[in-house]
């Protein structure tokens, strides 16, 4: 079996190497990112940015970025050259609506579904900093036909924990989407009540100890707001389809937190920032709601300091932020002469 695992992102480059490990047939991984290709050619991968050599696949795992309205993918299903047989599935969050889309374009390249090609939608649902592989969770599974169903189900059983197989495609495309927003939602709710409990004097982590006593409720713990890449986007994926103004009030509840922490700090102080990544434990500062955060205190008039322990000095001045390293002696030292205040980011409505 030759199978192409297309996008080597996060996702896609975690796949690429569990099936080079799993499987005895060829796996080869596209990308469209040249930069990206020679870095991980350097370390040794079958790795290409030239569809045109990609023949004879039997199997492509598309992961790449989806873009707003789908266009990476559909860029991506444009250069791949198809073979009659052959199973095409979708593993990136898709913004509702796309999966039909990505039939008619098959179809309108003269591919019948079912019998011609196999078209299956198996989002990921990896949690990066809990999960080992992206394998490790149970996935969602949805189709157009049964015989696209019965080939995704040969592939996949033996590779992930538990294959939940829906009968309408379009609830495996949504319910990735609503798994992230549910989330987004209950992040929204838990800031709302840690800022109540901040203005009324109670302490917030022993209300969460208190209500998850209950073993069907839980709410959240915060950071510095709602970030990351997929959380956000796939809040804006669901809001274009679905009107709501609990999705539109949760939103605004994430700006409206941000702005509290910068009014409340104020302007013309040195303020240490700890903990930048986009969340604990995942080094990664794209979509981080902690260089926003940093960024708009300096833009508020403070001289912003930050620390990350996944990050070394070099590494945070690299990516243009004064690093604080109060081990390292030849650091500069915060002024003593101005107002500090210390930002953690699991409470950082607590002002130190
Ligand atoms: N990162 C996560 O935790 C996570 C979890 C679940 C689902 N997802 C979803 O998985 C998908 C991929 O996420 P990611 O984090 O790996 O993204 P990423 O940005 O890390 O990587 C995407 C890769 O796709 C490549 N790409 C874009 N267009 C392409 C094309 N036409 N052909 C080939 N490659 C192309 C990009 O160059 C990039 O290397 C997204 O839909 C995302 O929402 C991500």
């Amino acid at each position: 079996m030759k199978i192409c695992v297309v996008g080597l992102g996060n996702i896609g480059f975690n796949l690429f190497t569990y099936l080079g490990q799993r499987f005895s047939g060829e796996v080869i991984g596209v990308d469209v990112n040249e930069s990206r290709v020679d870095e991980l050619r350097r370390q040794g991968y079958r790795v290409t940015s030239d569809y045109r050599g990609l023949t004879g696949i039997d199997v492509w795992l598309m992961a790449p970025s989806t873009g707003n309205q789908g266009q990476n993918l559909f860029a991506a299903l444009e250069e791949m050259i198809i073979c009659p047989g052959s199973l095409i599935s979708i593993e990136s969050t898709l913004p509702p609506g796309t999966i039909g889309r990505v039939r008619e374009f098959l179809e309108k390249k003269g591919f019948k579904l079912g019998t011609d090609i196999f078209l299956i939608h198996v989002p990921h649902r990896v949690m990066f900093g809990v999960d080992k592989t992206v394998c490790d969770t149970p996935r969602v599974m949805g189709a157009f036909t049964s015989a696209c169903l019965e080939k995704g189900r040969q592939f996949y059983t033996p590779l992930v924990p538990l294959l939940v197989e829906v009968s309408d495609v379009r609830v495996a495309e949504l319910c990735k989407v609503v798994e992230n927003v549910k989330r987004y939602v209950d992040v929204a709710f838990a800031q709302e009540i840690y800022g109540y409990c901040v203005d009324q004097g109670m302490d917030f982590d022993d209300l969460r100890l208190a209500v998850n006593s209950k073993n069907n409720v839980e709410l959240l713990g915060t950071d510095w707001g709602i970030g990351g890449e997929c959380l956000p986007k796939d809040m804006s994926f669901l809001r274009t389809v679905c009107h709501s103004t609990l999705l539109e009030g949760a939103e605004q509840a994430d700006r409206d937190y941000r702005d509290r922490i910068v009014q409340q700090v104020g302007s013309g102080k040195e303020v240490l920032v700890k903990g930048l990544s986009y969340k604990t434990g995942v080094k990664d500062l794209k979509h981080s709601r902690g260089v926003e955060l940093a960024r708009a205190l300096e833009a508020a008039g403070n001289i912003v300091w930050v620390q990350d322990p996944l990050f070394t000095s070099d590494e945070l001045r690299g990516a243009g932020f004064k690093a604080y390293d109060e081990s390292d002696p030849e650091n500069e030292k915060l002024d003593m002469t101005m107002d500090r205040v210390v930002l953690e980011r699991q409470n950082v409505l607590n002002l130190k």
